[in-house]
């Protein structure tokens, strides 16, 4: 019979609220605790989700001493991953972060040392890799159906407003959210990216907060890049575009164009193949156009549980996730190589 893992969710913002609620719909996990330091807010996020049974800690070491755990969700703000996902490895736990995994390469880097030499695991989330419109176009690139690959492309035209930079106070923080609209929302389209094109080489950005006058970080940055392949692309992002639209990921090559954008939106190929009107037709839902555009909470579960539930099977399995730390550390490489080039005038910066 498969493994009940038993969860504990560090971090009940807007987000450890999303790991409480999924959690109990599992059929193989189940959770037993939540820490936050504001503990009024851990018990009402069990309360308003009707979730009984559940301890309640504010501090992480105190849980971990006194419950039977075996992951810990990090869902703390994104510059204070490392310390909790360290302390839960140091006690043997495995370990769930939100994107970003943390917002320093190094960090990153430590916290696969740690698992390893721990004997335990860490993966990421980046839900939307089980986005069937994205899954569908890697696999086509994988294929090889698009021929020499010359173009690939984001965009997440969102927008926030100053109440959700305030919120919280670490949002809008090179210290704690690592950057702007590029580390906090653009990261999942920039994973996306990477993940479906291969490797970015080099690339060449301009950033500013454009309507955002509070924050220290860009609310807009838009950025030309080359690919390890040779083919060209772009990336931009930002939370200063009302009302927000949907993220849009363009691939193009000799021998194909695929565009996702809340759905599947094109699918074209010289080898045209039967299934890939049936596709089309699936895929190209207008559901969730603006998924997340215009707040953080707009965004639906269903990839959350998703992304879990491939985490779980791995571990299962004996293997490590497919967003392992070096995995997830991909997508913070070229946002912090990017962040160079801006603040260097748009210079021509390598990834690392
Ligand atoms: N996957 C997604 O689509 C998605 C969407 C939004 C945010 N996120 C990520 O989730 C993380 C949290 O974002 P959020 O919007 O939920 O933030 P938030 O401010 O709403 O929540 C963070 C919570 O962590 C608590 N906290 C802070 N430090 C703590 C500590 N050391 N120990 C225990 N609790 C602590 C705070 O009290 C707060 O309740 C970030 O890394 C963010 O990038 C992911």
């Amino acid at each position: 019979m498969a493994k009940t893992w038993r969860c504990a969710v560090v971090g009940t913002g807007v987000v450890g609220e999303w790991h409480v609620k999924l959690l109990p719909t599992f059929p193989n996990a189940k959770l037993v605790a939540v820490c936050d330091v504001d503990g009024a807010k851990a018990a009402e996020k069990l309360k308003k989700n009707n979730i009984t049974g559940v301890a309640v800690y504010t501090s992480e070491a105190e849980m971990l001493a006194k419950e039977q755990i075996d992951i810990v969700h990090v869902c703390t703000p994104s510059g204070d991953h490392l310390a909790p996902a360290i302390m839960a490895m140091e006690a043997g736990k495995n370990v769930i972060t939100e994107k970003p995994m943390e917002i320093k390469l190094d960090r990153i880097e430590k916290m696969h040392a740690v698992a390893k030499e721990k004997g335990v695991r860490i993966a990421g989330i980046f839900q939307n890799r089980w986005n069937e419109s994205n899954r569908t176009i890697k696999k086509a690139v994988e294929e090889g159906r698009f021929g020499t690959l010359s173009f690939g492309a984001c965009y997440t035209p969102w927008y926030r407003t100053d109440g959700y930079y305030r919120d919280g106070g670490w949002r809008g923080t090179w210290a704690m959210d690592g950057g702007g609209a590029i580390m906090n929302q653009s990261v999942h389209a920039i994973d996306l990216l990477q993940w479906i094109m291969g490797p970015i080489k080099v690339v060449s950005a301009h950033a500013s907060s454009r309507i955002h006058p509070e924050i220290e970080v860009e609310d807009t940055l838009a950025c030309s890049l080359t690919f390890a392949n040779g083919a060209h692309g772009v990336i931009m992002g930002t939370t200063a575009m009302y009302p927000g639209g949907g993220v849009r990921i363009e691939v193009g090559g000799a021998d194909g164009t695929a565009i996702s954008e809340g759905g599947l939106k094109r699918f074209a190929f010289r080898d045209k193949r039967p299934e890939d009107q049936e596709l089309l037709e699936k895929l190209n839902t207008k559901k969730s156009t603006t998924a997340g555009g215009s707040s953080a909470t707009d965004v639906e579960l269903d990839l959350h549980y998703r992304n879990i539930s491939a985490i779980l099977d791995s571990w299962d399995r004996g293997e490590d996730a497919e967003t392992h730390p070096m995995e997830s550390r991909k997508a913070v490489a070229i946002i912090l190589a990017m962040y160079e080039s801006a603040k260097k005038g748009g210079v021509p910066v390598e990834v690392k």
